[in-house]
């Protein structure tokens, strides 16, 4: 997953436009970054390993640059390097690339016999060969493009120069995002609207298989066999990114801290009364739900199965999209497919999504991200109202996911007659007392760091839970691996004795939450046997709990359709500080990117 923006305007200086852009698409990865342009019909590429800032450093104030593509990398094909960064020029052409081209090596074979050389490792160097190879060959912009799409497998969003077109960039687009934006006397190319928002809200969305040419005040947009299509032009409805990060010295702080406020956003529509409940969709026809994710987002729907199988008695099952859209998914009309996605943009939550949709059968999104191509291929999305989430890390995202499959599990309980109205309107009360009963938890800092300072310097660290709390501990393990590169694994508490329990010597940490009343003996026993063992236990628990050696969280006793949304914060606040402590980039981990768009 990359960044890509484009512009090309009738007299503005473009560069600030594209640099601007790829800063607010550094979520998309960031190992890499590059800028190419024409000016005086000279075309010019600067790249660099590192960041944008080092980009911009790198580049001479350049003035009355009218035309230019720009690139923000998470590498795919090839190191980490200067030569590997975008943009790739091979002949006539030069392009910026998101997305993996999956025939890259046949295409690469092909290009040498007709004597081309390439000096990178990356895909995206092959398709500017190709591109390149058929212009050469039809002098004709149009069928070059047409057969480009025919001839390479995978997925892409591509911008491209050509030398001799100095008021033209063309773009391609299959399965990687990629829109439009209009302006006046000037149009914009970005992987999505954030990136232009300082410029425009107006934009069109191209789907799979179209091309288009883009001038300062012309936008064409055809089909894969070269007819010009009438597109749509979209005005954005999302806020404004609020770019700053304020008094936090993290986004990732600011966002765990706006956890109470975005929680309240999300359910605030339907936690009123239970008229207003009963907005939400009626599931009561389904047999079995099943939730379809990706990382963080499927650690949400672990949460969720908890709640629908324990208090609707619908059978829920959750699958990692990367795994589900190879699998036989056995569907049906008594089947519900929620797809769970922060960006709505996951290649592999939209494949999976798409395969559903090709089967026929209902879907349903958790998304944040408004208008995102998830969001725009399913049946019916449910938004999540946490905003733009920067920090890579998903913490507020995470929160409003639970809380909206939490009270959709209430309104099925409700309707499936398998509550009381007495209990549902004091789940409702919680709900809406959610952001005091946090912001106690959230105030504990001195608590957390203190845990960080204790467990900073460890190898390998444990996270244990049963039933919902095994769910927790898969989020609270992915926290602390993203943002401390701390090893750390979630075992299902009862699992942890059949074998891994030998990786226990002196010291070391593990943390578990004890929620679930029906079985938290359980926990606490499994707790003793590591301790055994010489394990420094963490627990958080709404229980008493008092016992030797293992140090309590104490959060507030609450329905268990409210309690995953109180144990995570002591899991994120100890990762963030654990982060902190190592002097780790906590906004922007190595390795990661905020969107996933390629599989
Ligand atoms: C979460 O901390 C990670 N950044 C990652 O696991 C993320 O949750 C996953 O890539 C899914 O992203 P999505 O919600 O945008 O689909």
């Amino acid at each position: 997953m990359c960044g890509i923006v484009g512009s090309v305007s009738s007299k503005t200086n473009i560069i600030s436009i594209l640099l601007d852009g790829l800063k607010t698409l550094e979520y998309r990865g960031y190992d890499s970054a590059g800028i190419s342009y024409i000016k005086d019909g000279n075309l010019i590429i600067n790249k660099v390993k590192g960041r944008v800032k080092d980009l911009e450093d790198n580049i001479k104030k350049e003035s009355n640059v009218t035309i230019g593509i720009a690139h923000t990398r998470w590498a795919t094909h090839g190191k980490v390097n200067e030569t590997n960064a975008h943009p790739h020029n091979v002949g006539n052409v030069t392009i910026v690339h998101n997305g993996i081209i999956e025939n890259f090596s046949k295409l690469k074979h092909k290009l040498k016999e007709k004597g081309y050389e390439f000096k990178s490792q990356s895909d995206t160097e092959i398709a500017a060969g190709l591109l390149d190879y058929y212009y050469k060959k039809y002098k004709n912009i149009d069928k070059t493009i047409q057969k480009f799409i025919k001839k390479v497998d995978g997925s892409y969003a591509i911008c491209m120069l050509l030398n001799n077109d100095p008021d033209t960039i063309y773009v391609i687009k299959k399965d990687s995002p990629l829109i439009i934006g209009k302006g006046e006397n000037i149009n914009f190319i970005a992987s999505d609207v954030p990136a232009i928002l300082k410029y425009t809200k107006k934009y069109y969305i191209l789907e799979d298989y179209e091309y288009g040419k883009i001038t300062c005040n012309n936008i064409t947009i055809y089909d894969k066999d070269g007819n010009v299509l009438k597109k749509d032009l979209k005005e954005y409805q999302g806020s404004d990114l609020s770019s700053d990060k304020g008094i936090y010295e993290h986004y990732m702080l600011k966002e765990i801290l706006e956890q109470p406020s975005t929680i309240r956003k999300t359910v605030n529509p339907y936690i009123n009364n239970i008229q207003d409940l009963l907005k939400l969709p009626d599931l009561t026809k389904y047999e079995r739900i099943d939730i379809i994710a990706c990382g963080t987002a499927m650690h949400a729907g672990l949460a969720a199965k908890y709640l629908f199988e324990q208090y609707s008695n619908t059978k829920c099952e959750v699958s990692l999209a990367s795994e589900y859209r190879y699998q036989n998914n056995f569907l049906n009309n008594k089947v519900l497919s929620i797809f769970i996605s922060q960006s709505g943009e996951t290649a592999d939550t939209l494949a999976a999504l798409k395969k559903v949709k090709e089967a026929k059968c209902d879907t349903l999104g958790i998304v944040n991200v408004k208008e995102s191509s998830i969001a725009r291929t399913l049946d019916k999305v449910l938004y999540t109202e946490a905003g733009t989430e920067i920090a890579v890390a998903s913490t507020k995202a995470y929160t409003s996911q639970v809380a909206l499959l939490s009270v959709l599990a209430l309104s099925n309980a409700y309707r499936k007659n398998l509550i009381k109205e007495e209990k549902i309107n004091k789940i409702l009360e919680e709900f809406r007392s959610v952001s005091s009963i946090l912001n106690s938890l959230l105030e504990s800092t001195n608590t957390y760091e203190k845990i960080a300072k204790e467990i900073y310097q460890k190898s390998d660290i444990f996270y244990i839970g049963r039933t919902i709390d095994y769910a927790l501990a898969m989020e609270g393990s992915l926290k602390l691996k993203e943002i401390s590169y701390i090893h750390s694994e979630a075992y299902a508490a009862g699992e942890l004795k059949h074998g891994t329990i030998s990786l226990i010597t002196e010291n070391t940490p593990v943390f578990a939450s004890a929620t679930d009343k029906h079985i938290n003996a359980k926990t606490i026993s499994n707790l003793k046997e590591v301790i055994s063992r010489g394990a420094k236990c963490y627990l958080i628990t709404d229980e008493d709990i008092k016992e030797d050696n293992i140090k309590v969280i104490k959060i507030k006793k609450v329905s268990m359709f409210i309690k995953p949304l109180l144990t995570i914060i002591p899991y994120q606040l100890i990762a963030y500080y654990t982060a902190k402590l190592k002097g780790c980039d906590i906004d922007k981990p190595r390795n990661l990117a905020k969107s996933v768009t390629v599989e």
